[in-house]
């Protein structure tokens, strides 16, 4: 058996058991796959050790292909830095992943590549497949980490659910007016707290900002386990069917406002190294000018905190610009992902974000505090 075979063998055969057990022996070509997974935290020496042995057997991906963000490990936080060790593994999985030919690392694989309409995928970014889905109306389950690895190297995944079946919601919400970033992500997430396995129809749809959709879903991937939300006037129409809705939840102005309170930070209380957060999901690069242009001349580093501003791509700032604001506390980061990394370990003692995704995820894998403000609100504290 040649080398190139044993990636690609391997691949093949956890696709088919995967499709068996999932209830299916059909397959379908993908134009592009993204992989998740790939945070040394999450995945350790084994999940190292898997794509070391793909690499090493030949394997290459055959579509085009994305991966998300991995830890953040390149960078400091208030001079604190992860032992060597662990930022030496990270970065064997980015190498290996981009020698079989990963193209970015970002939870915005859409900006890398516009997902199009009808178009198989396999996504296993849930922020990323509800977008590809609910916006762009391409087809993609919400994979799992290794099968999007494996979906890479062979250019399938098993024909089930949205790749076969229509999208037909059952539940309707009637959703309020939204104001800013924030409140969509807690929209999103409180629709998916509310029913977190049903297919939303969001009637009333009155976003149509690509920022505020962003948050949106990318919140409700998160409380819920669904791969579609069919949202009135911005999903396609050939995407869906409406049929017979089973149940109808509203969700009000007060029902978001009440959220945001209670996690909100209490200002006496709030601990000394906190760090801010904006970009979960990535934002895109030409976001970073304006956020840029509201903290002339901010210092955090007075006041023991730092900003983190996330993109999807390599910022167009010269290195000297960067330090300069790295003096300041503010770094702007890239490929990426704060949520993914041990940040207590960093000594990052609490988390303020404008995303609901952010809030779910950091307690639970860094175990610290973590509040909500918009992004208005957090560049506001940074001139305070
Ligand atoms: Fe992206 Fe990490 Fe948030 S992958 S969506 S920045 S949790």
């Amino acid at each position: 058996m040649s080398t190139e075979n044993q990636a690609v063998e391997l691949a093949r055969s956890v696709i088919s058991n995967v499709c068996k057990v999932l209830g299916t022996n059909e397959l379908i070509s993908v134009s592009h796959a993204h992989i998740s997974g790939i945070s040394y935290f999450n995945i350790g020496d084994y999940g190292l050790k898997l794509i070391e042995s793909l690499y090493l057997g030949g394997g290459k991906f055959s579509v085009f292909t994305t991966a998300n963000p991995y830890a953040v490990v390149n960078t400091d936080f208030r001079g604190r830095r992860f032992h060597d060790d662990i930022v030496n593994k990270q970065f064997k999985i980015v190498k290996y992943l981009k020698l079989m030919g990963a193209k970015a690392f970002t939870c915005a694989p859409y900006f890398i590549r516009e997902p199009k309409l009808g178009e198989h995928l396999a996504w296993a970014e849930s922020n990323a497949v509800l977008l590809a889905n609910s916006y762009y109306g391409a087809k993609t389950n919400r994979e799992g980490g290794p099968s999007s690895l494996m979906a890479a190297l062979i250019g399938r995944t098993c024909s089930l659910s949205i790749h076969k079946e229509s999208v037909i919601p059952k539940v309707e919400f009637r959703v309020p007016k939204i104001s800013n970033e924030l409140e969509a992500s807690v929209l999103g997430y409180l629709i998916g707290l509310k029913d977190p396995r049903n297919i939303p129809y969001i009637k009333n749809m009155s976003i149509t900002d690509f920022e505020l959709l962003r948050s949106l879903l990318a919140a409700l991937g998160a409380s819920s386990s669904v791969p579609i939300a069919v949202l009135d006037t911005v999903t396609p129409l050939q995407a869906y069917r409406i049929l017979d809705i089973n149940d109808r939840i509203s969700i009000s102005r007060q029902d978001l406002i009440r959220f945001i309170k209670e996690h909100t930070y209490d200002s006496k209380h709030l601990p000394k190294d906190t760090l801010l957060i904006i970009g979960c999901p990535h934002l895109h690069s030409n976001a970073v000018n304006e956020i840029l242009e509201s903290i002339k001349g901010v210092n955090l580093a007075n006041y023991s905190m730092e900003l983190w501003v996330i993109i999807h791509t390599n910022p167009k700032l010269g290195s000297k610009e960067l330090t300069a604001l790295e003096n300041r506390g503010i770094k702007i980061l890239h490929s990426v992902c704060p949520v993914v990394t041990k940040l207590n370990e960093l000594g990052v003692e609490a988390v303020i974000t404008n995303s609901c995704k952010a809030l779910h995820y950091i307690p639970k894998i860094s175990k610290i505090p973590t509040y909500l403000m918009s992004t208005k609100e957090i560049l506001r504290l940074c001139r305070r």
